[in-house]
């Protein structure tokens, strides 16, 4: 199957052609950040818009590359949610457009099981398989014990783990989005300070980072108001050990109490260099598993992956009455 994704549901704009989820034939990403960037976060209101400029080239470009036309295309993914609303809406709406007009089927998405698939599209999901996903609006464990079937089983009570790395940067002062700048800083820096690790030891696969952050954030201002100079290295490293260790104890954790065949790592957090190395240091019974980067932050190519399998396990389409959603559970979907 020639299978469309389609990807705004945040700064960036892509659209991708898959033969079944798996062979890659376009993956075209305008990324917004530059733009963003200059107001230290996404501005929904901008993203909407810039979204709207560049999704008719995007969608042009997808299919140049892919060297087919529309008529050829075997089924349409789109994001639905969760997400910016206006963002995912620009998305939805040029999906529905394509698909009306050369009587293609459509099939809405959830963007975490796009991360999730991302995974599948370089290496093939063996079940029972453990997805850690972590991204600027999510932390969460979920484990799938077949093909798009996802099991919560436990998630972040407060801060998600990208959203704690892009405050500590912007306290810092350093430039949005924070992740893989203090990933960088972290790599030439030392664990001079030491963070607490909320929840490590905690009974359940819940996660917390609020406090953590407010920890960071605040020794950062005592800091100052005494005049003494801070480490910025040092501190970006000390910030992700603690982050680090919560995130690889509690998946060890599951994957023990699991017993799952495999572990991935997902979402635009799994490009963190810290993060790759400590899973796989410290998980070696299982093969654990991260996206090539240009498939951990947001892209459609992951859209298209999961939406070939979504098809393929509930073998039905979405209306036209398919809508974009900013709050959606992943497992609204089965
Ligand atoms: O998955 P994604 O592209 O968008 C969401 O769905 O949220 O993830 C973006 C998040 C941002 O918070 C960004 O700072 C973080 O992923 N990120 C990183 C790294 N690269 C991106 N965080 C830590 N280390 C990185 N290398
Ligand atoms: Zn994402």
């Amino acid at each position: 199957m020639y299978v469309l994704g389609v990807e705004t549901s945040c700064d960036e704009t892509s659209v991708s052609v898959t033969i079944d989820g798996k062979e890659v034939l376009s993956n075209v990403v305008l990324s917004q950040i530059d733009i963003h960037k200059e107001y230290g976060g996404v501005v929904p209101e901008i993203a909407s818009r810039e979204h709207i400029k560049g999704i008719t080239y995007v969608f042009d470009q997808a299919m140049k590359e892919a060297k087919i036309e529309y008529e050829d295309l075997d089924l349409i993914a789109v994001t639905e949610g969760p997400g910016l609303i206006g963002s995912l809406l620009i998305g939805v709406n040029a999906a529905k457009v394509i698909s009306l007009n050369y009587h293609i089927p459509i099939i809405g998405v959830h963007h975490i099981t796009g991360h999730i698939y991302a995974s599948n599209i370089e290496h093939d999901f063996e079940f029972p398989l453990l997805a850690l996903v972590v991204s600027g609006g999510h932390t969460e464990l979920i484990l799938m014990k077949e093909h798009f079937s996802f099991e919560k089983l436990g998630e972040t009570q407060d801060d998600a783990v990208g959203e704690a790395y892009d405050k500590i940067a912007r306290v810092l002062g350093l430039p949005y989005p924070g992740g893989p700048v203090v990933d960088k800083m972290a790599r030439d820096g030392e664990e001079e300070y030491h963070f607490p690790r909320p929840m490590i030891d905690s009974d359940d696969f819940n996660f917390s980072f609020s406090g953590l952050k407010s920890h960071v954030i605040n020794l950062n201002h005592n800091m100052k108001q005494r005049n003494e100079e801070i480490h910025i290295a040092n501190f970006c490293r000390s910030f992700q050990e603690a982050v680090t260790d919560v995130l690889v104890a509690k998946t060890i954790k599951a994957k023990d109490q699991y017993q799952v065949k495999q572990v991935i790592v997902a979402g635009g957090v799994a490009a963190n260099s810290g993060l790759r190395q400590k899973m796989k240091e410290q998980i070696t019974d299982v093969p654990v598993y991260f996206p090539s980067m240009k498939y951990c932050t947001d892209n459609a190519a992951m859209i298209s992956a999961a939406g070939y399998y979504k098809y393929k396990k509930e073998q039905k389409y979405d209306d036209f009455m398919l809508n974009g959603s900013s709050r959606l559970e992943i497992n609204k979907e089965e």
